[in-house]
């Protein structure tokens, strides 16, 4: 079995079941969907470590479904992140917060921290509580490679050997913003995402009077988002970036065929294959990871990407695309 058929009622109940008993299920998140497996059960979250082929010292985000759960799961919580959460979930945010007992080493890879949110998917809220424990769920793909933005790719990406809870396609398409949140006072974003720094002060701006902000790149934050600096995201086949038609005009002298994917207007030539993206950010982010795949199935010989500008509002997505270059 792939995707869990029958009424919403049901798939919940069968998804529930397996989770309960220690298998994992992919589930919907408006970020990318989560390879998910029961916090309780040790056996559950190996399982995700071998199917992704994933490092253990990589840990896993731990998803909840209520603020009571962000209380037992975590300890010393800042009085900043009540805020952030209160205005921000369920929804694209993920802090690092200090651990309490009842999280496994295995989730967060032997770390005393764990990363918590509480993603915007109503069948994914109703599943954890369904299970009546948090899921950890590391994006549903093969480590390193592009994350899953709807059922089909998780189904492709594990040769169907996966129970996929359909919840359509992902509303935003890159993965949660993430903050360390272990600082009493401060906070550092460790992955950029649709949540913006900008984002996070208006939230915070009748509370930040108190609270000294750590600008990004300090050094004051002890923590690390492993496997942050490594390359993550990439296509199978190699990928170019590209900034103007003449670049692209040079690499089709280059190469046979050519994946374009693009948002200017470029030279058309029956060659290649062509990808149009919108010049906006969120667009662009929820559009990244499904154009990346369909270049990776295409007969193209390379992919090639036009960036977007180098400008505060497209952080997130040039993150993705600076780690998802070819070296
Ligand atoms: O949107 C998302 O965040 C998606 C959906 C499924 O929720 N999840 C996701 O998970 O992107 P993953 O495993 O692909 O990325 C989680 C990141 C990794 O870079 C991991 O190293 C970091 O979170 N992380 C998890 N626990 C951590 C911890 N205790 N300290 C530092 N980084 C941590
Ligand atoms: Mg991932």
């Amino acid at each position: 079995m792939t995707l869990l058929s029958g009424g919403e009622e049901q798939i919940i109940s069968l998804a529930s079941l397996i989770l309960r008993s220690g298998g994992v299920v992919a589930i919907p998140t408006e970020t990318v969907y989560g390879l998910a497996g029961n916090i309780s059960i040790d056996s559950s979250i190996k399982k995700i470590y071998e199917l992704k082929n994933r490092p253990v010292g990589h840990p896993l985000i731990v998803h909840i479904e209520s603020m009571e759960q962000l209380h037992e799961y975590s300890i010393n919580v800042p009085r900043y992140v009540e805020i952030l959460a209160k205005r921000f979930w369920p929804g694209p945010l993920t802090f690092i917060l200090y651990k309490s007992d009842k999280v496994s080493n295995l989730v967060t890879g032997g770390h005393n921290t764990v990363a918590i949110r509480m993603p915007n998917h109503r069948l994914t809220l109703d599943l954890i509580k369904a299970v009546g424990s948090p899921l950890a769920a590391p994006s549903a793909n093969k480590f390193g490679r592009v994350s899953p933005t709807c059922p089909e790719h998780v189904i492709e990406e594990f040769n169907g050997l996966i129970d996929v809870l359909d919840g359509g396609e992902c509303e935003i398409g890159i993965e949660s913003t993430i903050i360390d949140a272990t600082m009493a006072d401060s906070y550092k974003i460790l992955r950029p995402g649709s949540i913006t720094s900008s984002d996070l002060d208006a939230a915070l701006k009748d509370y930040i009077n108190n609270f000294s902000l750590v600008p990004e790149k300090s050094s004051v934050s002890k923590v690390i988002a492993p496997g942050s600096c490594t390359r993550h995201y990439s296509p199978n086949k190699q990928l170019i970036g590209f900034n103007n038609c003449s670049e692209i005009i040079r690499l089709m002298d280059n190469y046979r065929s050519i994946y374009i994917i693009h948002y200017s207007d470029v030279l058309v030539h029956s060659d290649n294959f062509y990808y149009r993206m919108i010049k906006n950010p969120s667009q662009y982010a929820k559009h990244l990871y499904c154009a990346l795949r369909l270049g990776d199935k295409s007969s193209a010989q390379v992919i090639a990407i036009e960036f977007p500008p180098r400008e505060m509002e497209w952080n997130a997505v040039l993150d993705r695309l600076k780690r998802s270059l070819s070296a």
